[in-house]
């Protein structure tokens, strides 16, 4: 079964406490939480502190994705603020050994990933640390964007590397941007783990139907 991480990006920024207990409520897996600096991507969300004062409202796996430059800077707010899986973009560090070692000392999932223009190759040499690997499927910094069909193949290829060697490779296969009752059961198919909803849970009336619209097409 899929797990779904409903993103707060799309939820009422007045109100995200309530937010996260009501997607907590209405069934997800995870809470996903977008953290962008605006310079890596042309947007700005939150940091450390917000999610700091977040995390006493759900019991959900605090899953985050860090659209900054040089994460590592400030990696150890980030730990410190009670995430449970932290994932940073390939093209966003040098130091994505530096990086891993910190998050594994901290007993802190690792997550890696790739921007719609970057290949699987990218992240090869990594792919035996992850936990989790992140297929963006929409130009990162915003959402309410439509799928691209482009990330499909790469799902199929990391699930393929995953059965030819499951004793080197333990991820679990994550994808963002665009998923709605259309897209969900494609990404599905080519061999998806966790599914992230922005506007598809949060601009909907009904969080519960939605996530289970998700989980079940
Ligand atoms: C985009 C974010 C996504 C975004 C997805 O940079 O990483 O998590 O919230 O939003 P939807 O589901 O609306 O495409
Ligand atoms: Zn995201």
């Amino acid at each position: 079964m899929v797990l779904v991480a409903p993103s707060i990006l799309a939820s009422d920024f007045s109100h995200l406490a309530d937010e996260i207990t009501a997607a907590d409520e209405a069934g997800a897996d995870w809470i996903h939480l977008d953290v962008m600096d605006g310079h890596f991507v042309p947007n700005l969300t939150f940091g450390a502190p917000i999610i700091k004062n977040l995390r006493p409202h759900s019991k959900k796996v605090f899953d985050a994705h860090l659209m900054i430059n040089k994460p590592e800077k400030l990696i150890q707010d980030f730990i410190e603020a009670g995430i449970d899986s932290i994932t940073i973009h390939v093209e966003s560090t040098e130091n994505i050994d530096e990086i891993y070692n910190i998050l594994r000392k901290n007993q802190v999932d690792f997550g890696l990933c790739i921007n719609p223009e970057t290949s699987v190759d990218a992240i090869i040499p990594y792919l035996d640390l992850a936990n989790l690997v992140l297929v963006m499927s929409v130009k990162p910094g915003f959402g309410g964007q439509k799928f691209m069909h482009s990330s499909l193949d790469k799902i199929r290829k990391l699930n393929e590397l995953r059965e030819h060697d499951s004793k080197k490779y333990s991820y679990k296969i994550q994808v963002d941007g665009g998923i709605n009752e259309e897209t969900a059961p494609l990404v599905k198919d080519a061999g998806v783990d966790v599914i992230v909803a922005g506007s598809f849970v949060f601009k909907s009336n009904d969080y519960q139907k939605a996530i289970k619209i998700l989980k079940d097409q």
